[in-house]
């Protein structure tokens, strides 16, 4: 197709060889892509010129003047390793200090599987690679399996698992009424799954929705997945971001070890160290023996091998130094919690900011969702008001990135999403579609 292009073109008969203009042609059936929702959103707030733009759209964490934050415990570990980093590749698992600390902050401190060597571990492009990564080697070496995503989820999931062409189907998750969980669905999918699917769960801080199981919910998803024969991917961007304590944001994939279930797991340390653009994640597949996790390992090595080769050393340096040093570690901790209890703050503002207006509403799920994300109610053209009236930005999902939210905008924001609540005066309360949860990120 692409010779017929090129010699049914005038210029390019007569200039075949090096010319540029004939180069072209390779690609003229390309067309642009469509605009990732997060990013569209993002330089629709850029170019914005108001001065009471808000955006509530990006999922990285603001302070409370709406500023980009660095961690005191990465400025420190900055300054420890500056001048002695070597710029040597690393191993194409990556940073083996690095994974060491990430595994124990998933599977636990003093955790039998990390005594037995029963992880296969590997350093990833933060949690994206890490998803992606896995879904490659589920593909590999379970050709014929499907993965089972919650409705909604982080749109990404979708474009990831796509990728590596394992074909997806849903599982319920939301209830739009609730605003909660929606329990009873997800049981009977999980229950009428084929024996031995692969599921993907968010440990904590659900996104888009903020909507967690409890820990009772969690165990009994867990004794129907081992009666079942699932298999149980978490995906843990949040940790440390839900409750501020990362041990309690790992609870989930406890029960899930104490029920002896061998899981897979993709950790990121982009929310919860703001190492957004460092890259810097984790993949784990727990096996049966330290054997069979060296042949896992060397699998996903050699999978990582053809795409990046191997993963970059800064954001692991970071990690390592900051996870090995005990003071560093506990300053660390601190500085989750107060990112984590300043959305919370910020939730329970937000909640009172709309109450104290007079809203006859139920607010309620502002405060109940946990997380960098509230997901708001409010249905796209709710949204679209948002944006055209009050220049507030965020996905037409409804979704509010709490970590936007500040002392000095919550107010604001209220009024406006108090607004837009109702239609004509009429108080018509417009409930968001069922159908637009999974367009967005
Ligand atoms: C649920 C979920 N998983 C994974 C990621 C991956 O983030 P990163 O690749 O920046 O670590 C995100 C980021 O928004 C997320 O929300």
């Amino acid at each position: 197709m692409a010779g017929k292009m090129v010699f049914s073109c005038t210029i390019c008969r007569k200039s075949a060889g090096n010319d540029l203009r004939f180069m072209s042609s390779w690609w003229n059936h390309v067309e642009p892509a469509p605009k990732d929702p997060i990013l569209g959103v993002t330089e629709a707030f850029l170019a914005d010129t108001s001065p009471n733009k808000v955006n509530v759209g990006v999922g990285a964490y603001r302070d409370d003047k709406g500023k980009p934050v660095v961690l005191e415990c990465v400025r420190q570990a900055e300054r420890r390793i500056s001048g002695n980093e070597k710029m040597e590749y690393l191993p194409m698992g990556g940073s083996v200090k690095m994974v060491e600390e990430t595994l124990k902050l998933a599977y636990g401190e003093n955790s039998d599987l990390i005594k037995d060597k029963r992880i296969a571990g590997v350093q990833a492009l933060s949690g994206t690679g890490a998803c992606r990564l896995f879904a490659d080697f589920q593909k590999r070496f379970r050709p014929e399996s499907q993965i089972y995503i919650p409705t909604p989820t982080w749109a990404n999931h979708l474009n990831i698992w796509r990728d590596a062409q394992v074909p997806q189907r849903t599982f319920h998750y939301y209830h739009p009424e609730s605003r909660g969980l929606d329990f009873a669905a997800l049981m009977d999918d999980v229950k009428n799954a084929p024996n031995g699917s692969f599921f993907l769960l968010h440990a904590c801080a659900h996104n888009p929705t903020g909507v967690d199981p409890s820990e009772e919910q969690w165990k009994e998803i867990s004794y129907q997945f081992k009666a079942k024969n699932h298999f149980a991917f978490f995906d843990m961007a949040y940790q440390g971001f839900a409750s501020g304590d990362p041990e309690r944001d790992a609870r989930a994939i406890r029960i899930f070890l104490e029920d002896g279930h061998m899981i897979g797991c993709a950790q990121s340390y982009a929310k919860n160290m703001g190492l957004y653009g460092q890259r810097v994640g984790c993949l784990s597949i727990v096996c049966e023996d330290e054997k069979q996790a060296v042949a896992v390992k060397s699998q996903l090595q050699q999978i990582a091998r053809p795409m990046y080769s191997n993963p970059p050393v800064h954001g692991a340096l970071l990690v390592s130094t900051i996870l090995s040093d005990p003071d560093l570690k506990k300053l660390w901790l601190k500085e989750v919690k107060v990112m984590a209890d300043r959305i919370i703050g910020m939730r329970t503002a937000l909640r009172e900011s709309l109450e104290k207006l007079g809203s006859p509403l139920s607010w309620e799920h502002i405060t109940n969702q946990i997380g960098m994300f509230c997901y708001s109610g409010m249905s796209p053209e709710q949204v679209d008001r948002l944006t055209q009236e009050f220049h507030i930005y965020m996905t037409r999902n409804g979704r509010i990135s709490m970590a936007g939210v500040t002392t000095g905008n919550v107010g604001y924001l209220a009024n406006a999403i108090h607004e837009v609540s109702f239609v004509g005066g009429q108080k018509l309360y417009l409930a968001i579609k069922v159908t637009s949860l999974f367009s967005f990120l």
